[in-house]
């Protein structure tokens, strides 16, 4: 199947009510566990690519090739989005390769500034058809900068779009990026507030210390897009070790990367069907 739109899925699951899983890659592996996991919840997917990754990677041209070729090899409707984009020049690349969606991310500016910026990237987007995610309020966590009690006032998030014209909005509402221990708790009710106040939908980051049942309540009270990354890669890692525990004497990768695509496809399906997004993919 071709890259469909980051919209289009996320209509989708506004429609029918459910969730959609925006999950990150940095390796081959991940890219084809995140298809494979949504493959077998029969759910479509937001497979992404952050800043940082690309960081890792030292260009943005491989992994967005390696990613377009995994989606066209399988049935899973499935979109590419750039996540967490603070250079513009990277978001301009990252169109040019074909991203579907991108996420501005100015949510360390001054409010000026991020608006500023964000509607003038959402401008040049929307002339060639991409949607934008941008954030307000920061969600806390990286680089141990930012505590996760930071919120998003309902109002400033209503004149935050209004004012750039932002597709999607993620929302600081007690969550935490990179926790390794699902403990975080939400600000459900603050959750519906935004809902009623913004008129686009709302994302979901540091979604990996939020608890199961949590995650689907946010999905309830109107989280749309949830992006999962640090517990995907701790599902991942912990497959290798495990394998390399047990065998010491392996050398070929595949023989540990093999089981942690495995067990990281696994927890994508499982986690899609928290969102109850189980089923979904006829719908596109
Ligand atoms: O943008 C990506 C997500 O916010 C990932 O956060 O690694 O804490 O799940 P996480
Ligand atoms: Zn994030």
């Amino acid at each position: 199947m071709t890259l469909l739109g980051t919209g289009d899925l996320v209509r989708a699951a506004g429609e029918r009510g459910h969730g959609v899983g925006a999950f990150n890659a940095v390796l081959l592996e991940q890219l084809e566990a995140v298809l494979a996991g949504a493959e077998q919840a029969d759910a479509a997917v937001v497979v992404q690519v952050s800043e940082n990754a690309v960081a890792y990677r030292g260009a943005l041209r491989p992994l967005a090739a390696a990613a377009t070729a995994a989606v066209a090899a399988t049935r899973t409707p499935a979109s590419l989005h750039l996540d967490h984009a603070t250079r513009t020049e990277l978001i301009h690349e990252a169109v040019n390769c074909g991203f579907a969606s991108v996420m501005y991310d100015g949510s360390r500016l001054p409010w000026a500034e991020n608006v500023g910026r964000t509607r003038e990237i959402t401008a040049w987007c929307h002339e060639r058809g991409v949607w934008v995610e941008a954030e307000l309020g920061e969600v806390g966590g990286k680089d141990g900068a930012h505590a996760p009690g930071v919120r998003t006032d309902p109002g400033e998030a209503a004149r935050f779009v209004e004012e750039t014209g932002v597709d999607a909005l993620a929302v600081a509402v007690g969550s935490s990026h990179a926790m390794t221990e699902r403990r975080a708790e939400l600000d459900l009710a603050l959750v519906a507030r935004l809902r009623e106040a913004v008129p686009v939908p709302l994302v979901l980051h540091g979604s990996s210390g939020v608890p199961d049942g949590t995650l689907a309540a946010a999905v309830t009270a109107g989280i749309r897009k949830v992006n999962l990354s640090t517990h995907l890669n701790a599902v991942f890692t912990g497959a290798v070790r495990d394998v390399l525990a047990q065998r010491p004497e392996l050398v070929d990768p595949r023989r540990y990367l093999g089981p942690a695509r495995e067990a990281m496809a696994d927890e994508v399906a499982r986690i899609l069907g928290v969102l109850g997004a189980t089923g979904s993919a006829a719908a596109l």
